[in-house]
């Protein structure tokens, strides 16, 4: 008698098991989808760019620090113009590798552009040209956010504004602050060079990031 009893109490457990098993799978895969398509529709658009814009600060500031870390480390090791040659084989891989690691883009844009691989496109062109009248004027510049491609990609770009200083040393008066033997370095690596005649305060180029909607909502 009992073991019968216990062969009962063990065949709906054992279908509830099987049950289960598959329609879990099921409901997994259809609830992950429900949940995917209600995230992207309850980011609100106000939110997304809030976000954007504080993570394209955190970007740009990364960029930044790795770029000037490197450089004045390349300056006190190698001097100026052995530290232009060392900007010139690794500034481009150290903004790729921020880039990389957040799965973005990454640029730095000039109209006085040193590398013409760092030149503007039209929209980055007008963002200059605005930031520059900002400077002219006494006004301080904003990091802004732009939609593109039909608002597929946002934007973000920020003013870089010459400090001063170490700046000089390579983006300064050719015949008064960069050193002959940086100059002959600069112009040798670049020969369509119109990165100098620099002044501090004065406007050098943007931080241009380019944001897929899907990684920033992704990061959110
Ligand atoms: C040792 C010389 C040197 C110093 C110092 C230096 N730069 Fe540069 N800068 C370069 C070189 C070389 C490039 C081109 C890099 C490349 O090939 O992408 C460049 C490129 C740039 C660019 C990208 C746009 C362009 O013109 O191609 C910006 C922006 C920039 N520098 C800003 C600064 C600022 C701001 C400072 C001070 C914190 C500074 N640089 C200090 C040598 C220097």
């Amino acid at each position: 008698m009992k073991k019968i009893y216990r062969l009962i109490m063990l065949i709906p457990y054992v279908s509830l098991f099987f049950a289960c098993g598959s329609e879990k799978t099921v409901d997994r895969e259809t609830f992950k989808e429900i949940q995917k398509s209600t995230e992207i529709k309850k980011v609100n658009e106000a939110e997304l760019l809030e976000f954007t814009m504080k993570w394209g600060d955190q970007i740009s500031g990364e960029a930044q620090k790795s770029l000037v870390e490197t450089l004045q480390k390349a300056i006190s090791e190698k001097g100026t113009s052995g530290a232009v040659e060392f900007c010139h084989a690794e500034a481009l891989p150290i903004t790729q590798e921020v880039a990389d690691k957040h799965q973005v883009a990454v640029k730095r844009v000039s109209l006085k552009n040193r590398n013409p691989a760092n030149a503007p496109n039209e929209m980055e062109t007008n963002l200059l040209e605005a930031y520059a009248y900002n400077v002219e004027q006494g006004l301080e510049n904003q990091p802004n956010i732009q939609k593109v491609d039909n608002g597929e990609v946002l934007l973000y770009t920020k003013a870089i504004v010459i400090p001063g200083g170490i700046c000089l040393q390579c983006h300064g008066d050719p015949n008064a602050e960069i050193e002959a033997a940086t100059l002959a370095k600069i112009n040798e690596k670049y020969p369509q060079d119109k990165a100098t005649g620099y002044k501090a305060g004065e406007l050098r180029g943007m931080w241009s990031i380019s944001i897929p909607r899907k990684e920033a909502i992704k990061n959110m």
